[in-house]
C-alpha cells in the first residue's frame, strides 16, 4: 500500500483513512456516534482528539447535536439538514439512532453488487474500511465502506443498508457521502450546461443556504453533471484547497453543498431522494452507488488529475481501456439519414487514404428510419439503403481495411414501429396517463427484466452476426411518466433506479460477451457524461456542438473531472451545422486531437488541399496518441476567462509534451501573451521537433510567447521532447 494505509485505534474509537496526500478521520463519541473530524490534508496519525473540539467552539449545551460533524446525519433527533440516509418504520415514523457496533479492514475492494464502481486488479492497491452501524429498535443495519488507494488520490464511499429487522422499511433517502467540513469561507463549483453547451464551470460564493445541483430526468443530463465541488476563495486551477466529489452512477442524483448556522458545510452526493425511495422487507438489502471523493491543495488541476487518473485506470474497464483508440470517420453530420451503401464506401476509402481506422454507420440504417419519427426498436437492417445487410456493408469496411462500428439507441420505442405494436406496455409510463414523447420516442422500461432480455438479444443478435467492432449506444431524451407497468403502486418510486440497474445489467452482459467491441456512450451528445458508464464504455460522445470554438469551453469544462481519453471529439464541416461559424480546418483538428479523434463530415466533398490536411493530422495523431490517451493533462489557460484557451498534455514518464493553445478572436494591436507550461523538470532540456531547445526552468518561470496568426479561430501546437 505504499504510504497510503488506514489506522483503527479500536481503544480510543478512531479511523483514520489516510491516502497518499489527504487525511479522513473518523471518530467514535460517547453515545456511539460516527463524526467526521477531518476530510484534508494528511496529517499525522498522531492523537487527533484535539480536532473535535474545534467543532465545539462556542456551544451551548442544546445546540450540541446540530453541531456535532456527524458522518451519517439521520434525521429525527435535532438534525435539520439532508440526512444521509432516511427511512420511515411501520410506526409512521422517521426517526434512525445509529450506533456503531464494528468494523471490518481489508485488503483490496469488494465489487458493489449490480453497480458499476471503481475497482483494483490485485489486493495489495487499496484498503477497504466497512464500519458497522445499527438502529436496534429497528434491526436496521448500515455500512459504510470506504476504499483508500495506494496509487490513486481518491477515496471511494458508499453504504450498505439491510433489514435485519421483522417489519418491512421504506428508506427515503440514501446518499453516498455526506462529508462535514470544518467552515464555510469557500466558493461552490459546478457543471452546468444544456443540450449542445455541456458542463461549462460556474464558480459562486457559498453561503448560509443549500446550494443544490441535480438531475431528476432518469439520467445524469446535460444540464447538471453529478459532480461538485468547494475550494478556498483563493484556489485556482494550480493552487490552494479544493473538496470535489463526483458519483459512479448515471441516473437521477442530487449534489449539495450545505452551510449551517454554525458556519460549518456540508458536502454530499447521492441517489435523489425525491426519484427514488425503497421497500425494503425483513432480510433485504439496498446497496448505493459509490461516491468518488478528491481532496487537493494544488487546486482545480491537482483535482482534475486526481480524478482524470482513477476513471481512466480504475473506474474504465476491459480491452479498450489502455489500448490506442481508434481514429474513427462518423457518417452523422455527413449524411444524416440520407445514405446508400455506394456512398458509404465513397467515404470510407477517402477515410482509409488519409489513415482513419474505423468507420461508423450513425442512426438511419434499420427498420424504415428515414426520419426520426419511426422503428427505434427494430433492429432490422433497412435493405433498401444496405442491399448486402449489416453483414455485407462490415465485409466491405473490412475489405477496405477499416474497423466497422454501428449506431443503436437501445434503451428506446418509437411508437411507430413494430415492437411498440407488439408490447405497448414495455415502455415507462403510467396507468391511464398520456405517454409523453420527445423526439418521437418512448423509454423502454428497462426495470423488468423480460425488456432487458430483448434489449440485450437484439443487440447481441447484430453483434454476433454482422462483424461490428465498435458501438455507439444514444439515448436521446430523460424520463417523463417515470413508472412501470409491473410494480405495484407503493413501489413506483423504485422505477428508475430500477431502470437503471436494468441498464448496467444489460451493460455487464453486452460488454462481456463482446469484450472486443468498442463501446461508447452518447445521449443527445453529452447528456450522460458520467463514471457510471464509463464503467462499461470507456468513451463518451462529448457533445453534439462539433464547432471548434465552442468545443474549447466543452472539452475544459469536461476535463474538470473526466480524461481526455473519455471524451469523443471530431473535426466536422464548415459552417458549422451547430454554430453557422467557419473556423479553419487546422483549428478544428487541433481542438479534436485533445480528445478521442475523429471526422464526421462528408469526406468526399473535401478539397483535396483538406485532404492532405486531414491525412497529415491522422499522422500526428498517431504518433500522439500514447501521451494524449495516458499522459497527465493540465488545464493552462481558461477559454471562459478570456479571448484565449490553453492546455498541455505530459507523457506518463514526463519526457514528450504536447503544448496547445488557442486563440478565439484577432485582436488588433493585442498585448503580448506568454504560456507558463507545468511539472516540468526544471534542469532538463526540451526540443521542439524543428530543433528549438528550452530548459525547462524557462518554459515554467518565463512561458512560451504565442506566435498566433491573424486569424480569428487559430491554433498554436507545439511538441517538444526531454533530450
Ligand atoms: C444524437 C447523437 O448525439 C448524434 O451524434 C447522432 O448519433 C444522433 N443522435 C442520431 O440520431
Amino acid at each position: 500500500m505504499g504510504c497510503a494505509v488506514i489506522y483503527v485505534d479500536e481503544k480510543r474509537g478512531r479511523f483514520h483513512l489516510q491516502g497518499r496526500g489527504y487525511s479522513y478521520c473518523l471518530q467514535l463519541d460517547e453515545e456511539g456516534r460516527l463524526l467526521n473530524l477531518h476530510w484534508g490534508g494528511r496529517i499525522p496519525d498522531a492523537d487527533l482528539s484535539q480536532l473535535l473540539s474545534f467543532y465545539w467552539e462556542g456551544a451551548s449545551f442544546d445546540l450540541r447535536y446540530g453541531r456535532l460533524p456527524l458522518e451519517l446525519p439521520t434525521p429525527g433527533a435535532g438534525y435539520y439538514g439532508t440526512g444521509a440516509l432516511s427511512a420511515v418504520n411501520p410506526n409512521g415514523d422517521s426517526i434512525l439512532c445509529l450506533q456503531y457496533k464494528g468494523y471490518t479492514l481489508t485488503a483490496g475492494k469488494p465489487a458493489l453488487p449490480g453497480l458499476p464502481a471503481s475497482y483494483v486488479e490485485s489486493p495489495d492497491e487499496a484498503q477497504t474500511l466497512t464500519l458497522l452501524l445499527e438502529d436496534e429498535l429497528l434491526g436496521l443495519r448500515v455500512r459504510l465502506m470506504y476504499t483508500v488507494f495506494a496509487n490513486y488520490d481518491v477515496l471511494a464511499r458508499s453504504m450498505a443498508v439491510e433489514n435485519a429487522g421483522k417489519a418491512p422499511l421504506e428508506l427515503t433517502c440514501m446518499l453516498s457521502a455526506s462529508v462535514p467540513l470544518y467552515g464555510c469561507d469557500y466558493d461552490l463549483l459546478h457543471l452546468k450546461g444544456g443540450w449542445g453547451r455541456e458542463r461549462a464551470p460556474q464558480r459562486v460564493p457559498l453561503n448560509q443556504a443549500i446550494s443544490r445541483v441535480e438531475s431528476r430526468r432518469g439520467a445524469s443530463g446535460h444540464e447538471q453533471n453529478p459532480f461538485l465541488a468547494v475550494l478556498e476563495k483563493s484556489a485556482t486551477e494550480f493552487q490552494g484547497r479544493v473538496w470535489g466529489q463526483t458519483l459512479v452512477y448515471s441516473g437521477s442524483f442530487l449534489a449539495e453543498a450545505a452551510v449551517n448556522n454554525f458556519g460549518h458545510t456540508r458536502l454530499s452526493i447521492g441517489l435523489h431522494p425525491d426519484m427514488c425511495h425503497w421497500r425494503l422487507a425483513p432480510g433485504e438489502s439496498f446497496q448505493t452507488p459509490e461516491a468518488l471523493l478528491v481532496y487537493s491543495d494544488q487546486g482545480l488541476n491537482g483535482m482534475s488529475q486526481a480524478f482524470h487518473a482513477l476513471i481512466r485506470q480504475r473506474v474504465c474497464r476491459g480491452y479498450w481501456r489502455d489500448r490506442q483508440r481508434p481514429v474513427l470517420i462518423n457518417n452523422w453530420e455527413g449524411t444524416y439519414f440520407d445514405f446508400t451503401e455506394e456512398k458509404l464506401l465513397a467515404i470510407a476509402e477517402k477515410a482509409r487514404d488519409i489513415g482513419v481506422e474505423l468507420f461508423v454507420l450513425d442512426d438511419g440504417w434499420f427498420g424504415k428510419r428515414n426520419t426520426d419519427t419511426c422503428s427505434l426498436g427494430d433492429w432490422v437492417v433497412n435493405l433498401d439503403k444496405l442491399p448486402g445487410g449489416i453483414r455485407g456493408l462490415s465485409e466491405k469496411m473490412h475489405g477496405l481495411g477499416l474497423l466497422f462500428g454501428l449506431w443503436f439507441e437501445p434503451e428506446m420505442v418509437s411508437p411507430d414501429s413494430d415492437l411498440y405494436r407488439a408490447h405497448p406496455d414495455w415502455c415507462l409510463h403510467a396507468k391511464d396517463r398520456v405517454r409523453t414523447q420527445a423526439r418521437h420516442q418512448l423509454i423502454l422500461d428497462l426495470s423488468r427484466q423480460d425488456v432487458q432480455d430483448y434489449v440485450i438479444q437484439a443487440v447481441a443478435s447484430v453483434l454476433e452476426r454482422d462483424g461490428v467492432d465498435y458501438v455507439k449506444w444514444d439515448m436521446n431524451r430523460n424520463m417523463t411518466e417515470p413508472f412501470s407497468a409491473l410494480l405495484p403502486a407503493e413501489g413506483q418510486l423504485e422505477t428508475q433506479h430500477r431502470y437503471m440497474l436494468g441498464l448496467y445489467r444489460v451493460l455487464e452482459t453486452l460488454t462481456a460477451r463482446f469484450p472486443k467491441v468498442l463501446f461508447e456512450s452518447c445521449s443527445g451528445g453529452g447528456g450522460r457524461f458520467d463514471c457510471g458508464l464509463l464503467y462499461y464504455m470507456p468513451q463518451t460522445w462529448t457533445s453534439d456542438d462539433t464547432d471548434a470554438n465552442e468545443r474549447l469551453q466543452i472539452q475544459y469544462g469536461t476535463s474538470i473531472v473526466y480524461p481526455p481519453a473519455a471524451m469523443g471529439a471530431h473535426v466536422s464541416a464548415v459552417p458549422n451545422h451547430q454554430t453557422g461559424r467557419i473556423a479553419s480546418f487546422q483549428m478544428r483538428g487541433n481542438v479534436a486531437l485533445a480528445g478521442n479523434f475523429g471526422f464526421e463530415l462528408d469526406l468526399t466533398a473535401l478539397p483535396q488541399q483538406e485532404l492532405d490536411q486531414a491525412k497529415e493530422q491522422v499522422l500526428a495523431i498517431k504518433s500522439l496518441r500514447d501521451t494524449l490517451q495516458k499522459g497527465v493533462f493540465t488545464r493552462l489557460e481558461s477559454p471562459f476567462e478570456g479571448n484565449f484557451a490553453a492546455w498541455q498534455f505530459l507523457s506518463q514518464d514526463g519526457a514528450d509534451l504536447l503544448f496547445c493553445a488557442y486563440q478565439r478572436l484577432v485582436q488588433p494591436n493585442p498585448l503580448s501573451h506568454r504560456i507558463r507550461l507545468r511539472g516540468l523538470e526544471p534542469e532538463a532540456c526540451y526540443r521542439t521537433e524543428d530543433g528549438q531547445s528550452y530548459s525547462g526552468g524557462r518554459l515554467m518561470e518565463v512561458g512560451l510567447p504565442i506566435p498566433l496568426p491573424k486569424e480569428d479561430f487559430s491554433s498554436y501546437i507545439l511538441r517538444l521532447h526531454r533530450s
